[in-house]
């Protein structure tokens, strides 16, 4: 701006910036949203994540510059970052019907016969009625309403009738169209056609067996989830919405509801929904007779293993939605479709041995050592039995004939002993009374199921199982580092902990057993490649009790180093959203530990990231290392905008006042925490003077 004050000119150049900027957030928006479709609904990507994400992060820009220029069905949305307090119940236009199940393939063929029979009256000779055979996707139901070509609300199946508002969490969903139509498509992207209109899309989201492993593998075992499916419902509910980004679900649709499609076919529909731009699997089929349907239900028992996620059978659907009409429903479910479930995959074999297997927190488990066999295309000869309160229930014993079962669950468990088979030879299971690997006696606290080797620092098992944690996927990724060599290091004293891997040889590794010079070349290479890997994979990889990889990142942002983590108070730790007390001691135990000092300081030799990368370019630091208390209500932001505020202006939210706290900010009704503030001395101000701080 000049020294004299032109108002026309400048406000021309605004005008135009403005204009420009208008272009280019639609044309990247376009093109964002048909690479989108062309990644996660075709699989046939033209360009790497790191363009797309480079377009992405322009389009974020531009429209933090312009805020009133950010779409409701911007792409920048789907990352996420909305956090929802609670979901708003959600009334379904027509219910949520589940489905009849049945196991048996003459039970289908009845269905079919009795829809035929309820179709052709006296006076009308149906021939064979037409049926959409479709997978049977196995995760949860969810309803999308789309207005005006956008999409509104997406909600759960909840009882039937209503369910739950959880739209900003499937907004991060790349399968789920945020806008009706296939961007980028000639003329096929525009809203018109779709105005005035009230489209519903039900479908299922589900999570690859892929991404379901890669969720574990960050998770404690005790928090692991059992299968695809409850791994799905449970980040469904995940009221931070980048969470519900990170861990990738697909939406396959199923079923169209729209008042001026009425007279098409539900393969029609589907076909239409693919123009859409919504999944549908592709695999569905039209059939026609019992013969047709038991041809696609043998089919995909085979074929189902080679598909990325978990199905649990076939549906099959009346094809005319008005022959569907006269059929009608019972309270439960429609009498025009039937589910054919595939029966959990089961094989019989005797348990050889029980082993116990001692984890990186010294919890010993049991592992059933079994006789080899085939199970759901995989040879299986292990499997836990968890505790002894599971082996006491199933009663099993050494030698016995047991059953497993692979259902969805990815792991085969032992379900129960095989009747009537137990020979003279079987042995009962006792619990031992000292450590497999090191001797020391075991200890069973009062309040819990399981047994532990208390020799934390010596006992070789547990080193080896920190130091294939510190390894693991989630955390260091160290894929050369197997069972096999880890096991070696620890029995050769080469290796104590992590830290010592840093300082290993090419001499020492060249060493050992099915080790040459090339595979120890690559060993020190990896270790060396991981020496860049994020801070928070670090703090994950330290293997602290009670603390997954979505902990450690929540403590890698609050907490922007080690050193300061270190020193923070059980209580401060405690302040940090998502922390409880419980995770907050065990951080600070951890670090009163003698071990891990000398660990640490061999990853600092080892140049690990023990603090945060240069934090994200801040808007102002206005609030540099202040930690701020909100309390009361505010009237123009959420408490996590504030936060979000605060946060890009280098301070951090914290949820209880103490002597650590720089600054209260008070709004409507605020009663405890502000008068702990006024006790305290600390600086207090209301939401107007917080607005002035931020500028
Ligand atoms: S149609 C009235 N089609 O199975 C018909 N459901 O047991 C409503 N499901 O709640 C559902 N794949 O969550 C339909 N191709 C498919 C499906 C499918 C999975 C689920 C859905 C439903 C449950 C019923």
């Amino acid at each position: 701006m000049g020294v004299f004050f032109n108002p026309i000119s400048d406000t021309g150049i605004l005008a135009n910036r403005r204009n420009e900027a208008a272009r280019e957030i639609e044309r990247l928006r376009v093109e964002l949203e048909r690479h989108n479709h062309l990644y996660h609904v075709l699989a046939k990507p033209e360009i790497s994540d790191y363009e797309f994400d480079m377009m992405l992060e322009k389009l974020i820009a531009l429209e933090k510059e312009f805020p009133e220029l950010a779409a409701e069905d911007s792409p920048s949305r789907r990352v996420g970052g909305e956090i929802s307090r609670s979901f708003p119940t959600v009334r379904h236009a027509e219910p949520m019907l589940s489905l009849s199940n049945t196991y048996s393939l003459g039970e289908v063929e009845e269905f079919c016969g009795r829809v035929k029979r309820a179709l052709s009256g006296e006076e009308r000779k149906e021939p064979e009625p037409e049926f959409v055979a479709e997978l049977k996707f196995d995760g949860v139901a969810l309803s999308l309403l789309y207005r005006d070509g956008l999409l509104v609300t997406a909600a759960t199946r909840g009882d039937g009738r209503q369910g739950d508002d959880i739209t900003p969490n499937i907004r991060t969903i790349g399968t789920v169209p945020l806008r009706l139509g296939i961007a980028g498509r000639s003329g096929n992207w525009s809203i018109g056609e779709y105005r005035g209109r009230e489209i519903e899309v039900r479908g299922e989201v589900f999570m690859t067996r892929e991404d379901f492993a890669g969720l574990n593998a960050g998770r404690l075992p005790e928090e692991r989830f059992a299968n695809p499916r409850n791994a799905t419902a449970g980040t469904l509910k995940l009221q931070d919405s980048a969470e519900v980004a990170r861990r990738k679900m697909v939406f396959v649709a199923y079923h169209l509801r729209d008042a001026d499609r009425q007279d098409l076919l539900h393969s029609e529909r589907l076909h239409l929904l693919e123009r859409m731009g919504f999944y549908t699997g592709g695999t569905f089929r039209v059939c026609r007779g019992a013969e047709e349907i038991r041809e696609f239900i043998g089919e995909w028992e085979g074929k189902r293993r080679e598909l990325p996620y978990e199905i649990d059978g076939v549906v099959l659907k009346l094809n005319d939605p008005s022959l569907r009409d006269e059929l009608g429903a019972t309270s439960k479910s429609p009498r025009w479709a039937i589910a054919y479930k595939y029966p959990a995959e089961q094989a019989e074999t005797a348990l050889r041995n029980v082993r116990f297997q001692v984890g990186r927190l010294g919890t010993v488990t049991p592992v059933a050592e079994l006789e080899p066999v085939r199970l759901a295309g995989t040879t299986v000869s292990r499997s836990t039995l968890h505790n002894f309160d599971e082996i006491h229930r199933l009663d099993v014993r050494i030698n016995d004939r047991v059953v497993i079962e692979k259902s969805g669950e990815i792991i085969p468990k032992v379900i129960r002993v095989a009747t009537g088979k137990r020979g003279e030879d079987a042995r009962v299971i006792d619990p031992p009374a000292t450590c497999p690997s090191c001797g020391t006696p075991l200890r069973k606290p009062e309040d819990e199921v399981g047994l532990y080797c208390p020799n934390a620092a010596g006992c070789p098992a547990q080193v080896k199982a920190r130091i294939l944690h510190f390894a693991s996927r989630n955390a260091m990724d160290i894929k050369s580092l197997g069972e096999a060599l880890v096991e070696q290091l620890v029995e050769k004293g080469l290796a104590a902990d992590p830290g010592d891997l840093y300082r290993l040889t090419k001499a020492q590794l060249a060493g050992l057993e099915r080790m040459a010079e090339k595979s120890a070349q690559n060993v020190l290479d990896a270790l060396h490649g991981s020496r860049s890997q994020e801070y928070e994979r670090v703090l994950f990889g330290l293997g602290i009790r009670h603390v997954g990889l979505a902990t450690a990142r929540e403590l890698a942002r609050a907490f922007p180093s080690i050193a300061v983590l270190r020193e923070t108070s059980p209580e401060e730790l405690a302040e940090v959203p998502d922390i409880g007390p419980v995770v907050a001691q065990s951080v600070h135990d951890f670090f009163r530990e003698r071990r891990s000092d000398a660990l640490l300081e061999k990853l600092r030799d080892a140049g690990l990231s023990l603090s945060a990368a240069e934090p994200k370019t801040l808007v102002n630091r206005n609030f540099e290392g202040l930690s701020v208390v909100f309390t009361g209500t505010l009237e123009r932001y959420s408490r996590q905008d504030a936060a979000a505020l605060v946060e890009a202006r280098g301070g951090r939210e914290a949820k209880t006042v103490s002597r650590n706290t720089g600054l209260v900010v008070a709004g409507k009704g605020a009663g405890s925490k502000l008068e702990k503030a006024r006790a305290l001395g600390i600086r207090i101000v209301d939401e107007e003077a917080f607005e002035a701080m931020l500028a």
